[in-house]
């Protein structure tokens, strides 16, 4: 998914509105309050030139047509005055306080709401995301989150106080005199079509700086994770060489939009001064020739600025709206990723497996036309032991992948126990199977929670029992902490085959009744291997178990195995049967055999 700039505007303003505006929704009362504390405050400030017009004209004048002005005491009257003043300006701020608090509450309120929603919608979405990488991802949901905050309730308070105030002070200074007024206005036509000519560039401008931003955080998490690949392959020099230019075209980025949102703001002073300037040299002549007074024009001098403030700060949160605008829709693409996983209508509740699994007429591909697997059909009894053969990128993963729902088939079905796997709630389903994958993943946990993860009501002793079955007990009891000892990032201050053993517990643990497992002796010596093994066959008795193998040592406790090539079934039966005749399995087994000959 991009950005697309066929869409116009309004139409995505809209869009954006129609997903965030309900976060609002719970706040109404709180921002009707705010909405009250922004009029007094507008209110306030357009009386604020008042009393010293009275003064002026009333007091030191006597210029006003207000016959009870000139008749009080003038000095109570002076007294009076600077009290209204006071009054006034305590009125504007205390409300103004109170508006502020109450927006910056919700805001922060609300966007919590959507931070929440979209972490949550990011757990349902494919791995792998085409349009996305994670350093992206983060700051989405991180920066953008944080920098959308304002469309929520911000500028639509400040839109409508500049409006109101620009809206209050026009009204003012019509009565006071229509002819300057109409005259300070005409400057803002053309505000009007600037600001419309720059808005374009400054949101291309604003969407340019947040993806270029996603970049270069996606250039620091690849060399973070990848930092033992750098490092060993002294990469370090290209490596900065690419985050320079990541950060320079952020940097090109950032300046483009800074100059934009600069060169605006600054077109809109101008202008307002020369409405400043129209009007004031009107005026002065004017009172020169007696037909204005002189406390008009200054009440008017001071009205201009209210005037044209509102214009400015309009401008100035206009370049930020649309710094808001592009992270609203970057949140939003997350959003609107559609999970790609789906239960059909009426998904219910997995029951207890038994453990038969069927691939069905299976047709699946990662990509558009380029198929994994075309029609795979194959079946599994319950409590059977599987093996699964065949060179790497034969597809042996991807099954697993499958059977896990992480990918649904283009065609066909997947059966356990006779019924399609998509007719259950995902949840339920996987709750049933116990898994180690490929690269297992460890959290920055202690091994202890590592290994409950699947199962977080089980006891310390049950942990321990799934260590000891997983050979993994001893070298955990080694740990500084033991089973307390919090692993490092992805387990990295353990060895690989240790990293295994603890996602073999995790998945023994479980105690599923069907148990995948991809690889479980990769990265582990022969001495365990073969220890491991003959646990496996206890612990796999009375499930359905999939193992893809890798070493042939594995495949000696499947009862039955299935050779895989290039997405095709192309034998099965048991180990004697399938080294007795000639194929792919045979092949395999002999290169196997010879490597470890020469060893
Ligand atoms: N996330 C993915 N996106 C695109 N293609 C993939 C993805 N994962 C695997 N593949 C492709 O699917 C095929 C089967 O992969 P896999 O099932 O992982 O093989 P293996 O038998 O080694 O486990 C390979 O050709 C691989 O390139
Ligand atoms: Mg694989």
């Amino acid at each position: 998914m991009s950005f697309n700039r066929d869409i116009p505007a309004s139409q995505r303003i809209r869009n954006l509105y129609h997903v965030f505006g309900p976060y609002i929704r719970p706040y109404i009362r709180r921002i009707g309050l705010a909405y009250i504390a922004l009029g007094i405050s507008v209110g306030a400030a357009a009386l604020r030139p008042w009393p010293l017009k009275y003064l002026l004209d009333g007091v030191i004048l006597h210029k006003t047509k207000w016959q009870w002005i000139e008749a009080a005491n003038p000095h109570w009257m002076v007294l009076g005055l600077c009290v209204a003043l006071v009054v006034i300006v305590i009125g504007e701020s205390t409300a103004g306080y109170f508006q502020k608090l109450l927006f910056a509450q919700i805001g922060h309120t609300a966007t919590t709401d959507v931070l929440e929603r979209t972490f949550t919608h990011l757990q349902t979405l494919p791995r792998g995301m085409k349009w996305a990488h994670s350093g992206d991802l983060i700051v989405r949901l991180t920066t953008d989150v944080k920098t959308m905050r304002d469309l929520l309730v911000e500028y639509q308070q400040k839109f409508s106080a500049y409006l109101l105030t620009f809206a209050a002070t026009v009204f003012v200074m019509a009565r006071l005199n229509w002819t300057l007024t109409s005259l300070g206005l005409s400057v803002v036509p053309v505000i009007w079509i600037i600001s419309f000519r720059f808005s374009r560039s400054m949101r291309v401008a604003a969407r340019q700086k947040r993806t270029r931003e996603g970049m270069v955080a996606s250039v620091v998490h690849e060399n973070l994770n990848g930092l033992a690949v750098i490092q060993a392959f002294a990469q370090e020099e290209n490596e900065r060489r690419r985050f320079r230019e990541q950060a320079q075209e952020s940097l090109e980025a950032n300046v483009e939009s800074s100059r934009l949102g600069g060169a605006f703001n600054r077109s809109v002073e101008v202008l307002s001064i020369v409405g400043t300037a129209l009007v004031l040299g009107f005026g002065a002549m004017k009172v020169l020739d007696g037909s204005l007074h002189p406390g008009d024009l200054v009440v008017f001098a001071a009205y201009m600025n209210d005037l044209y403030k509102p214009i400015q700060n309009l401008s100035e949160v206009s370049v930020k709206f649309m710094d808001s605008l592009a992270s609203g829709e970057r949140v939003l693409e997350v959003l609107e990723t559609a999970p790609r996983i789906r239960d059909l209508p009426g998904a219910g509740p997995a029951p207890q497996f038994h453990g038969e699994i069927i691939f069905d007429h299976v047709s699946f591909g990662y990509e558009p036309d380029r198929p994994v697997f075309d029609d795979l059909t194959f079946r599994i009894h319950a409590g059977e032991t599987i093996a699964l053969v065949g060179a790497s990128g034969a597809g042996k993963s991807t099954i697993l992948n499958l059977l896990l729902r992480f990918q649904d088939p283009w065609k066909g079905r997947i059966l356990i126990d006779g019924t399609d796997i998509r007719h259950w709630k995902l949840r339920s389903f996987r709750r049933q199977i116990g898994v180690v994958l490929q690269e297992c993943f460890l959290f920055r946990r202690s091994v202890a929670e590592n290994i409950q993860y699947g199962k977080s009501d089980a006891s310390p002793h049950e942990v321990r029992a799934a260590a000891k079955a997983a050979r993994a007990h001893e070298f955990i009891q080694q740990l500084p902490a033991g089973y307390d000892t919090v692993l490092d990032e992805l387990g990295s201050n353990l060895s690989g085959g240790q990293r295994h053993r603890i996602a073999l517990a995790r998945a023994f643990l479980r105690n599923a009744s069907i148990l995948l497992m991809d690889e479980p002796t990769s990265g582990l010596d022969s001495v365990t291997e073969t220890e491991l093994l003959e646990t496996l066959k206890d612990l796999t008795r009375g499930k359905t178990t999939i193992i893809v193998a890798h070493h042939f040592a594995t495949v000696e406790i499947a009862n039955r195995i299935l050779v895989l090539d290039q997405g095709r079934l192309v034998q099965e039966g048991t180990h004697t049967d399938l080294l007795a005749q000639p194929g792919l399995y045979r092949t395999l087994y002999e290169a196997q055999s010879e490597e470890k000959r020469l060893a």
